[in-house]
């Protein structure tokens, strides 16, 4: 099984459960509060430990009690923490999480320590990136620390796995360098700056991004399923139907379900349908990690 490498974010979510979402000026009374351990990167790596990946995060956490709770989340889940670093009198990154009762949610993040990891950072941790098979990333670490951690790890021939998000435009530098990219159609629509209204918008600016360098794409599609795109063509995939309580971390542990079935020498059409039960099974439970399910749960699932 081939080892895996996330570079990324950790945050508390703080979750507020309420009936509708607020207006502009508007105060409303929530059903009930939480914190529940989150961020891009760390769901992505707890979501692959669960489904028996082998897993190594690097990231920074602040000098407080969240930043104590999220590394202890990781190492119960067996991931490995030896890049993960402390930054002294830093708050550890929080994330405050509106979710309605028609499971719609409204994400803002405050990164704190996340927003510390620099390239130094990288290169002291560059064995852990030489031993991995794949290295994952997300945009809620400095845009200069990705894009150094994707040039290094092409260079040293480890497979790159990019989700854009929270999206924005990324220079031409950082997308010749990922050999997967993992998008939605709001983020597509963003770095290709082309309009997404159907599958055809979905496979141009695919194709566009595709001319600048990156290797292939999976566009998340939401209840419409996905599609895998590269220079030979497409591919459409079906979602599967089930009832969302809450779709936060849906994206995260469909990717981490298409790494860890990638790592075990999968085809990326049998990681994609993998990654397909693996969100669904997530959007049927409340949170971020604690919604992250387990490979058995998902293997239930199959014979289901
Ligand atoms: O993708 C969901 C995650 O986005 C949350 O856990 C939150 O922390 C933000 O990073």
């Amino acid at each position: 099984m081939g080892k895996i490498t996330v570079i990324g974010s950790m945050n508390m979510d703080l979750v507020a459960n309420v009936d509708h979402m607020p207006k502009t000026g508007e105060t409303i009374i929530g059903k009930s509060f939480e914190e529940i351990p989150g961020g891009k990167g760390a769901n992505q790596a707890v979501a692959m430990a669960r489904l028996g990946g082998q897993v190594n995060m690097i990231g920074k956490l602040g000098d407080d009690g969240f930043g104590k709770t999220l590394l202890k989340g990781l190492q119960k889940d067996e991931i490995s923490v030896e890049g993960v670093q402390i930054e002294e009198n830093t708050p550890s990154g929080v994330a405050l999480i509106t979710v309605s009762k028609e499971a719609h949610n409204s994400i803002i993040v405050v990164p704190g320590a996340n927003f510390k990891l620099k390239k130094e950072d990288i290169d002291r941790n560059i064995q852990i990136i030489k031993e991995s098979d794949f290295l994952v990333l997300q945009l809620e670490v400095p845009i200069d620390t990705v894009k150094h951690s994707l040039k290094r790890a092409k260079d040293l021939g480890v497979y790159t796995i990019l989700n854009p998000a929270p999206a924005q435009k990324l220079d031409k530098s950082i997308i010749e360098n990922v050999d997967l990219l993992i998008p939605n159609e709001t983020e597509l629509e963003i770095l290709s700056g082309i309009e997404i209204n159907n599958e055809e918008d979905v496979i141009k600016a695919s194709k566009s991004l595709i001319e600048k360098g990156v290797e292939s794409l999976i566009v998340t599609l939401g209840e419409k399923g996905s599609m895998y795109i590269d220079e030979k063509g497409f591919k459409k995939f079906k979602a599967h139907k089930v009832k969302a309580v809450d779709t936060t971390a849906a994206g995260d542990s469909f990717i981490g379900g298409v790494c860890v079935s990638l790592s075990e020498g999968k085809t990326i059409e049998e990681a994609i349908g993998y990654g397909s039960k693996v969100g669904a099974l997530t959007v049927t439970k409340k949170g971020a990690q604690s919604s992250l399910p387990y490979k058995e749960e998902i293997e239930a699932l199959k014979e289901a």
